[in-house]
């Protein structure tokens, strides 16, 4: 199993609460907002966890899809979720979506591509399933040094560079591309107890029409 499916099969339970330390309702919502999204549209979420993602979309979109390769965290998100008809959810890497090619109005990817082994291939997955005119907004942190964070929290990339991020949705065929700082900050706490705040950002790109 990689380090990724042990760590969140031993957090899924607490997920929610940990979440809550990193990533808020009101920055969630401020990245579903800024999607801008039609009360129409079909969306999916990779790296779904819980359903968090999910959650905050349900009231703004006809349909919800979540993947994710825990089968952990996915037992907690059906809990979760059980009372929205509207929403999907299936076991899958995220480097090979079980998704039709151009099949949603938009992907979503929260704290989800810093744990990925190859996050080119990861974008150029969601992608991939978007349909043309589509978006890809993706929320994770920003480049940081608290290495503690690989082994503590199964993290394979510490954060990214916007540039870097840039250059991946362009390499994947975005475009329209604008990233930005999410709404406040992530604030967690070291192995030590110390306080530490990190920075998020909300990239969002188009598929060429
Ligand atoms: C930090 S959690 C974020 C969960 C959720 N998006 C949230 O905001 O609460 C990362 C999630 O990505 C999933 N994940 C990590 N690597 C993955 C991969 N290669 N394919 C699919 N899911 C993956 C994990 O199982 C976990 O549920």
């Amino acid at each position: 199993m990689s380090l990724s499916k042990t760590y969140f099969a031993d957090v899924a339970t607490q997920w929610d609460d940990l979440r809550s330390g990193f990533f808020t309702e009101e920055m969630r919502d401020a990245a579903i907002k800024k999607a801008g999204l039609s009360a129409a549209a079909v969306v999916a979420d990779i790296g779904t966890g819980t359903g968090f993602m999910l959650q905050g979309l349900v009231p703004h979109t006809a349909q919800q899809v979540g993947f994710d390769e825990s089968a952990d965290m996915l037992f907690i998100a059906r809990q979760n979720l059980a009372a929205y008809p509207t929403v999907e959810l299936h076991e899958a890497e995220g480097q090979q979506l079980p998704a039709a090619d151009n099949s949603f109005d938009a992907v979503f990817a929260n704290m989800y591509l810093h744990h990925t082994p190859d996050p080119l291939n990861a974008i150029t997955e969601m992608a991939r399933i978007l349909k043309p005119g589509g978006k890809l907004i993706i929320t994770d942190l920003d480049s940081h040094d608290q290495s503690w964070m690989r082994e503590e929290m199964a993290d394979r990339w510490l954060g990214f560079e916007r540039t870097t991020i840039q250059d991946w949705y362009k390499a994947a065929g975005l475009t329209h591309i604008d990233i930005d700082c999410a709404e406040g900050t992530c604030d967690c706490a070291s192995p030590t107890a110390e306080a530490i705040s990190l920075s998020i950002f909300v990239a969002i790109g188009q598929k060429r029409t």
